[in-house]
C-alpha cells in the first residue's frame, strides 16, 4: 500500500465514522429496549458485574478457581435471561450489539490473523477510494471522459506523409480504449499511448482511468516528472512508510505513467521506474504510458530491455492529428 499520508488519514476517519455511528445506534437501541423491557437494563448491570468480580476475584487471590466458575456460571445465566427477554420482545439476540458495516474487523480497519495485525479489507477498499478522490484533485477526472471524447475533430483527410486519415485511425483508438475499459481486469494488457502533444493522450488514459475506479478497482495516476520527484523524495525520507509508494505502484491495479519522457533521469530513478514497469510486466499488471517520444527516442533515453520490456508488453496506440489545443485556441 502506498497511500499518501492523506489518504490514510481520510480512510481512517472515514471507519472511525462509521464505527461511531455504528455505536451511537446501538446506544439508540438500548435506550428504547430498556424503556420497553426494563429488566434489560438490570441483566446488562449484572453482567458487567460479573466482569469486575472476576477481575476483583483474581486480584485477591485464594481459591480463585471455584469463585470463577460460580461467576462464569451466573454471568450465562444472565446472559441467557437476557437473549430470552429480548428474543420474546421480538428482537434479535444481538440487538444491543453495535451492527459495523465490517463484522470481519468491527469497522477497526485492522484484523488479527495469527497473532499478527493485518489490514482489513475494508480499510484497502476506503483507501483506494479515497486515492481516487485524491487523483481527482490533481487532475480533473471528470472532465475527461469517453463521452467528452471527439472523434469528429480529427481530420478525415488522408495525412501524404502517413498514408493515414487520422478520423479513422482515431476512431480504432477510441473504441478500443473503450472495449478495454469494459473488459478491464487487473491483468489487462498494458497500453503506450504514442504521439504528439495535444492529440488526446490524457484525455483518454483518465477516462480509462474514470470507468476502471467506478468499477471498483484501485488506479494511479502520476505524471513521469512528479513520479520520478516522489521516488527522490521517498529515498531521503526513510520515514515509516518507507516502502509504500513502490508499493502502490506495483500493487495498484492499474498505473497510469503520463508524458513520460519529460521526467529528469539519474540512476536512482532510471533504476527504479525501471523495476516499477518490469514487476508489473513480471504479474502481468497494465501500465498505461503517455509520451510524445518516438520509439528511436525511446531506445536513445531508456535502457534497451526497458524499450523491449514496454514492446513485448504493451499494445502500441499511435495518436495521430492536429494539436487540439491549438484548434481550441484558435476558436477563442
Ligand atoms: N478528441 C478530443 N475530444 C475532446 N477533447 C479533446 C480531444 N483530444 C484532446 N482533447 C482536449 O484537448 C486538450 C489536450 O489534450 P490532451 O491533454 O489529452 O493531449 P495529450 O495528447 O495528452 O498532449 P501532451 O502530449 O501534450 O500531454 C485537453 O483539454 C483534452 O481534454
Ligand atoms: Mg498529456
Ligand atoms: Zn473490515
Amino acid at each position: 500500500m502506498g497511500y499518501s499520508s492523506s489518504v490514510y488519514k481520510s480512510a481512517e476517519d472515514r471507519l472511525a465514522q462509521k464505527r461511531l455511528n455504528a455505536q451511537k445506534q446501538a446506544d439508540a437501541r438500548r435506550e428504547e429496549i430498556y424503556k420497553r423491557i426494563p429488566r434489560a437494563r438490570e441483566l446488562e448491570r449484572e453482567i458487567a458485574g460479573c466482569g469486575t468480580a472476576a477481575v476483583r476475584t483474581v486480584l485477591r487471590g485464594g481459591d480463585v478457581v471455584e469463585e470463577m466458575t460460580k461467576l462464569k456460571e451466573k454471568n450465562l445465566t444472565l446472559q441467557s435471561e437476557l437473549k430470552m427477554l429480548l428474543r420474546e420482545a421480538g428482537y434479535s439476540e444481538d440487538v444491543l450489539e453495535p451492527r459495523y458495516s465490517c463484522p470481519k474487523c468491527s469497522d477497526s480497519g485492522y484484523v488479527e490473523i495469527n497473532g499478527r495485525t493485518v489490514m482489513c479489507g475494508c480499510m484497502k477498499q476506503q483507501l483506494a477510494a479515497c486515492a481516487c478522490e485524491e487523483i481527482n484533485r490533481i487532475v480533473p477526472l471528470t472532465l475527461s471522459t469517453f463521452e467528452s471524447f471527439k472523434v469528429d475533430r480529427y481530420s478525415k483527410n488522408t495525412d501524404p506523409k502517413t498514408g493515414i486519415a487520422p478520423y479513422y485511425h482515431m476512431e480504432k483508438i477510441y473504441k478500443y480504449c473503450r472495449a478495454y475499459t469494459q473488459n478491464f481486469t487487473p491483468t489487462s494488457k498494458s497500453i503506450l499511448m504514442k504521439g504528439a502533444t495535444g492529440l488526446g493522450k490524457t484525455h483518454l488514459s483518465l477516462a480509462i482511468a474514470n470507468e476502471v475506479i467506478r468499477r471498483g478497482y484501485g488506479v494511479m495516476y502520476v505524471s513521469a516528472p512528479e513520479l520520478v520527484i516522489r521516488l527522490e523524495r521517498e529515498r531521503f525520507s526513510r520515514g515509516e512508510d518507507n516502502n509504500d509508494l513502490l508499493e502502490m505502484l506495483t500493487g495498484c491495479d492499474l498505473l497510469i505513467v503520463d508524458d513520460l519522457g519529460t521526467e529528469n533521469h539519474s540512476a536512482f530513478t532510471d533504476s527504479q521506474v525501471y523495476t516499477i514497469f518490469n514487476s508489473r510486466f513480471l504479474s502481468r499488471k497494465p501500465v498505461i504510458i503517455s509520451t510524445n517520444l518516438t520509439m528511436a527516442e525511446m531506445e536513445r533515453d531508456y535502457s534497451s530491455r526497458f524499450v523491449s520490456r514496454i514492446n513485448g508488453a504493451a499494445q502500441k496506440l499511435d495518436f495521430l492529428g492536429e494539436d487540439f489545443r491549438i484548434g481550441m485556441r484558435n476558436k477563442q
